[in-house]
């Protein structure tokens, strides 16, 4: 098992939701952050919480979509910390819409969406996390760092109306750790550092919250648990992800009872 004690939690999108949360949370229990986010209001306001709570904390402003910038920050946890032992790429958006919408009278085509809005959720949510669990994994590696990369998947993965972009996303983010998991096999690595993904249903932060009352009362009749999921309970999986050393390579839903799939 390892400890989180002294160990070394690497996340992106920190500013807020399950990225600030699980800083707080991993601090608590005696580890150390490097957090990023772009928005640096949120990130300095995240950095003075950890520091009352007594964290050890580096920030750092990080676009995901930029190779350098990961760079920077895989770089900056090891001349900070000297370690890497746990990746949690949270930074992520939504941007939801058919991928057609007809006209009710004509039943014609009247929208479509658009390229930007495809792919800016691709650019993200993929694209973003693939920059950042390259240039820390490559740091674990070069440092001799021991840990795990887990990754940030959804209920979306499995396909939900609305979301052709997130869902796609999601789906790709949910083969990522058996990819890397046989990768680091065949490089005699994968005892050093395990790679696995959470995927949450609804979660208690701002890109559920925002959604108005009637449409947020419709989910929940979906959810047997009848509420949302609170982003310290995604944190508790995150731990006992990390702590446990025979857990590797595999996605690890946590939805309340959601009924998966898409109904229509
Ligand atoms: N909230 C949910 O119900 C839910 C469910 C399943 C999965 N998730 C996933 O969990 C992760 C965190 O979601 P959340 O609910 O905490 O969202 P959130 O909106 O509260 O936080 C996302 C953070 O990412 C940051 N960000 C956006 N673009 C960025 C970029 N280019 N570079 C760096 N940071 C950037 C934002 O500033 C924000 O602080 C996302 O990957 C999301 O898809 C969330």
């Amino acid at each position: 098992m390892l400890e989180i004690k002294d160990a070394v939690a690497v996340i992106t999108g920190a500013g807020s939701g399950i990225g600030e949360a699980f800083a707080k949370y991993w601090v608590q229990r005696g580890g150390r952050v490097v957090i990023a986010d772009v928005i640096p209001e949120n990130l300095s306001r995240v950095e003075k919480e950890i520091v009352k709570l007594g964290g050890e904390v580096q920030s750092t402003l990080c676009d995901v979509t930029k190779e350098e910038d990961n760079r920077r920050l895989a770089v900056l946890a090891i001349e900070t910390f000297g370690a890497i032992n746990l990746v949690l790429p949270c930074a992520g958006i939504i941007k939801d819409g058919l991928l057609l919408s007809t006209d009710r009278e004509t039943g014609k085509v009247n929208q479509k969406m658009s390229l930007g809005q495809f792919q800016s959720v691709l650019d993200i949510n993929l694209i973003g996390v693939f920059l950042t669990i390259r240039e820390c994994a490559e740091q674990m590696i070069n440092s001799g760092s021991k840990g795990l990369l887990c990754l940030m998947s959804s209920t979306g993965s499995l396909g939900t109306a609305g979301q052709i972009n997130y869902s796609s996303s999601k789906a790709a983010i949910s083969v990522i750790p058996k990819v890397i998991t046989a990768e680091f096999f065949r490089r005699n690595l994968t005892g050093r550092i395990r790679c696995v993904a959470v995927a949450p249903g609804y979660v208690a932060t701002s890109m559920v919250k925002g959604m108005d009352g009637k449409a947020l009362n419709k989910i929940l009749d979906d959810v047997p648990i009848g509420r949302l999921i609170e982003p310290e309970e995604i944190a508790s999986l995150v731990c006992e992800l990390f702590r446990n050393e025979a857990i590797a390579g595999e996605v690890f839903f946590i939805h309340g009872g959601l009924r998966l799939g898409s109904r229509g």
